[in-house]
C-alpha cells in the first residue's frame, strides 16, 4: 500500500523544503540554491545545499540527501509514515485514510501510550506503602517532592508482575508491553515478566514530551546499579538525551552536559534547568549535533575522577566537531556534581554556581592537564609541555584564538612568542600536508567506486556508472526527452543493477507523466534516496546538451557491447572471432 501521489504532491507543495528546514538549519541564498551548515554532522564550512528547483537537499560532507519527507525522517528521527504525518500535520493536511501501512505508526503509539501509563504508575506506586524505601532514598539523596514531581520519578515494585499486570488490566497486549521493553517474555514461553524490580524509575521524556524509556536505579550496591531500557522503536539510546524536553525551554543556548541521571537532577534542583546527560553510554555525534541545535555552548561537568576526565577530553573532541563552544567544570575533590551540591555544609548550589562560572574553556582545561603531567621548572618538562600544547593549538581552526594561546603559552613557559609560533607553523604544515593526502585519496576512492555502498557494482564498471548516472540525471532533469533516449538504448545495456533499476524507475514514470523524483522517498531506503539525489545534483550542473547526452548513451552502449573476463574465459572461439569482427567494424 502506498500513499496516493496527489497527496504526496500537495503535502510537498505546501510544506516548502527551504521553509521546513529552515527551523533547523541557517540557510544562506547562493545562486539559486540555499545552502547551510549540515545539521546532520558537524562542520564549519556549509556544505548543506538545497536545491529549491526540485525540493531536494544534499550535504556534501556526509552525503545525506533527499527531499522534505527524508528531510523530517532524518532530522526528528522518525520513519517515513510518521515524517508524512508531521508533514501534514505542520500543513493543516489530513491523512488519506486505508492508504497506507499504518502498523508500525500503530505499534509505535501503543508504547508510547504503555510508556506513559507505566510511567503514572511508577509515579503513583512511590507514594504508597510499598514504595516507602524508594521515597526514603530520594529524600535521602536530598530531592525535594518538588523535583521528584517535576522529572516524574518513581518506583518499579518488587513483584515481577505488577506492572504487567497493571497494563494488561488496561487492555495492553503481551506483544506491546515487550516491544516498549517494559517486560520479558518468560523463557517457557507462557506469559511476560517486568523489566524493572524494585527500582528508582527516572523517566525519559523527548521533545515532543513522549515517555520514550526508562532508567533505574537500584537502591543497594548491588549490581547493575542502573538499568536503562534497550532502543526500542521509539527510543535510540544514542540519539537522545535524559532532559533535554527540560533544558530546551530555558532559552539560554547553553547546556550542561553531566554523566548521569542524578547530576542532571541535583543540578536542576540547584537552579540550572539547562542540564542534561547522556543515557548509560559515552557521548555521540548524533547527541552532539542535537545539543546544537538548542545551544552554542556545552560546559562538560563530568565526574571528577578518571574515568570521568577521560570521556571529557572525548566529549571535548565530538563537542568541537559539532562545532559547540565549549568550558569544562572541574569539581574539587573528586566529587561528582550531584554530591558536590549534596555537600551542603561546605559546597551547595551557591558554590556550584561559583565553580560554574569560573569554568574555563576546553583549550584552558587540556593545557591544566597538561601541566599536571610535565615539570615546568625543567626545561626538558618545559620542552615536552610546548610540544603537547602546541598540538593542541594546531586543532583549532581559528587564527586569533591560536593567536591568544600563543601568547599565553610563550609566558607561561618563558620562551619567545617567535619560538612558539615557528613550533606551531611546523605542526600546521606537516598536518596540511597530511590532509591534503588524505582528502586526494578520499577523491580517489570516490572517483573509482571502492566506497559505493549502493551500488556495489561501481568499482568494476566506473566508466558505464559515470555515463550511467550522467544519463540519469540528464533525463530526470530533461524527462521530455525520454522517449527519444528510450529509442536509442536499452536498459540492458546499463552494466550496473542499481543504475538500471533506476533508469527503468524513471522512465516509467515519465511515460506515465509523473514527475520523476516526487516518490524518490517513498520509493527508495533513506541510503538510496541520498544517492539518488547525489546523481542528479552533481550531474546537473555539468553539462546539459543533447550532444552529452548522446555521448553518455554511446558510451553505455560501447561498455554493454564489451565481454568481462568471465564471458571471455567461457565463450567458444567463433563466438571471440565474431566478437572482434563487431568491434572492428565499429571502429571503421
Ligand atoms: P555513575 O556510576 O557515575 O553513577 O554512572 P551516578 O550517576 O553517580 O549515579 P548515582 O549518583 O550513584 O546514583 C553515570 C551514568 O552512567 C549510566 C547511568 O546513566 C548513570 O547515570 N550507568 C551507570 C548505567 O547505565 N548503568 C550502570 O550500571 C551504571
Ligand atoms: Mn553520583
Amino acid at each position: 500500500m502506498a500513499l496516493p501521489e496527489s497527496f504526496i504532491q500537495e503535502l510537498k507543495l505546501r510544506n516548502d523544503i527551504t521553509d521546513v528546514a529552515s527551523s533547523y538549519v541557517n540557510l544562506k541564498r547562493r545562486g539559486r540554491n540555499m545552502v547551510g551548515l549540515c545539521p546532520f554532522h558537524g562542520e564549519k564550512t556549509p556544505s548543506f545545499n538545497i536545491y529549491t528547483e526540485n525540493g531536494s537537499f544534499y550535504c556534501f560532507g556526509c552525503g545525506i540527501g533527499g527531499d522534505v519527507i527524508t528531510f523530517i525522517m532524518k532530522i526528528e528521527n522518525l520513519d517515513y509514515i510518521d515524517a508524512v504525518k508531521f508533514l501534514a500535520q505542520r500543513a493543516g493536511m489530513n491523512m488519506p485514510e486505508n492508504t497506507y501501512d499504518d502498523s508500525m505508526s500503530a505499534l509505535r503509539n501503543k508504547i508510547y501510550e504503555a510508556n506513559r501509563q507505566a510511567a503514572r504508575y511508577y509515579f503513583k506506586m512511590l507514594h504508597t506503602a510499598q514504595g516507602i524505601n524508594a521515597m526514603n532514598y530520594l529524600r535521602g539523596r536530598a530531592l525535594s517532592e518538588k523535583t521528584i514531581r517535576h522529572f516524574g520519578l518513581g518506583f518499579a515494585p518488587e513483584q515481577r508482575n505488577s506492572l504487567c499486570n497493571h497494563l494488561k488490566s488496561l487492555g495492553f497486549k503481551d506483544s506491546e508491553i515487550v516491544a516498549a521493553n517494559l517486560a520479558f517474555k518468560s523463557k517457557n514461553g507462557y506469559g511476560i515478566y517486568d523489566r524493572f524490580s524494585n527500582r528508582v524509575m527516572f523517566p525519559i521524556i523527548d521533545l515532543r514530551g513522549n515517555v520514550i524509556a526508562f532508567g533505574g536505579r537500584i537502591m543497594t550496591d548491588e549490581k547493575p546499579k542502573y538499568l536503562n531500557t534497550s532502543d526500542t522503536p521509539v527510543f535510540k539510546k544514542s540519539a537522545n538525551l535524559f532532559s533535554l524536553n527540560n533544558a530546551k525551554n530555558t532559552g539560554k543556548r547553553t547546556l550542561i552536559l553531566c554523566e548521569g541521571y542524578m547530576d542532571v537532577i541535583a543540578v536542576n534542583q540547584a537552579g540550572f534547568e539547562n542540564a542534561v546527560a547522556t543515557l548509560g553510554t559515552a557521548l555521540t555525534n548524533e547527541q552532539a549535533m542535537l545539543m546544537k541545535r538548542y545551544a552554542d555552548e556545552v560546559i562538560i561537568c563530568y565526574d571528577a575522577d578518571e574515568a570521568g576526565q577521560k570521556a571529557t577530553q572525548r566529549a571535548i573532541q565530538i563537542l568541537r566537531n559539532a562545532g559547540l563552544l565549549i568550558r569544562v567544570l572541574i569539581i574539587p575533590n573528586g566529587k561528582d556534581p550531584d554530591e558536590f551540591i549534596r555537600n551542603k555544609g561546605k559546597n551547595g548550589p551557591v558554590a556550584f554556581a561559583n565553580i560554574l562560572e569560573q569554568s574555563g574553556n576546553d583549550v584552558e582545561y587540556r593545557f591544566a592537564k597538561l601541566k599536571t603531567i610535565y615539570d615546568l621548572r625543567t626545561s626538558e618538562g618545559k620542552i615536552n609541555f610546548l610540544t603537547e600544547a602546541v598540538k593542541i593549538l594546531s586543532t583549532l581552526d581559528n587564527s586569533i584564538e591560536q593567536d591568544v594561546y600563543v601568547s599565553k603559552l610563550s609566558k607561561e613557559a618563558e620562551v619567545s612568542k617567535e619560538a612558539v609560533l615557528t613550533q606551531l607553523q611546523r605542526v600546521n604544515f606537516k598536518k596540511n600536508k597530511e590532509n591534503a593526502k588524505k582528502e586526494f585519496r578520499q577523491l580517489q576512492t570516490n572517483l573509482n567506486g571502492r566506497d559505493d555502498k549502493i551500488n556495489n557494482q561501481h568499482y568494476q564498471k566506473p566508466r558505464s556508472t559515470a555515463a550511467e548516472e550522467a544519463l540519469i540525471a540528464y533525463l530526470v532533469n530533461n524527462p521530455d526527452k525520454g522517449e527519444k533516449i528510450s529509442k536509442k538504448i536499452s536498459s540492458d545495456n546499463f552494466q550496473t543493477d542499481f543504475n538500471r533499476k533506476l533508469y527503468e524507475y524513471f522512465q516509467q514514470r515519465i511515460k506515465n507523466s509523473l514527475d520523476p523524483m516526487l516518490n524518490v522517498s517513498g520509493d527508495f531506503s533513506s541510503e538510496e534516496a541520498s544517492k539518488i539525489i547525489q546523481i542528479i545534483s552533481s550531474y546537473s550542473k555539468s553539462v546539459s546538451t543533447e550532444q552529452a547526452m548522446n555521448e553518455y548513451i554511446n558510451t553505455i552502449n560501447e561498455e554493454s557491447r564489451k565481454l568481462s573476463k568471465n564471458e571471455i574465459e567461457q565463450a567458444s572461439e567463433t563466438e571471440l572471432l565474431e566478437y572482434i569482427k563487431n568491434l572492428k567494424d565499429k571502429h571503421k
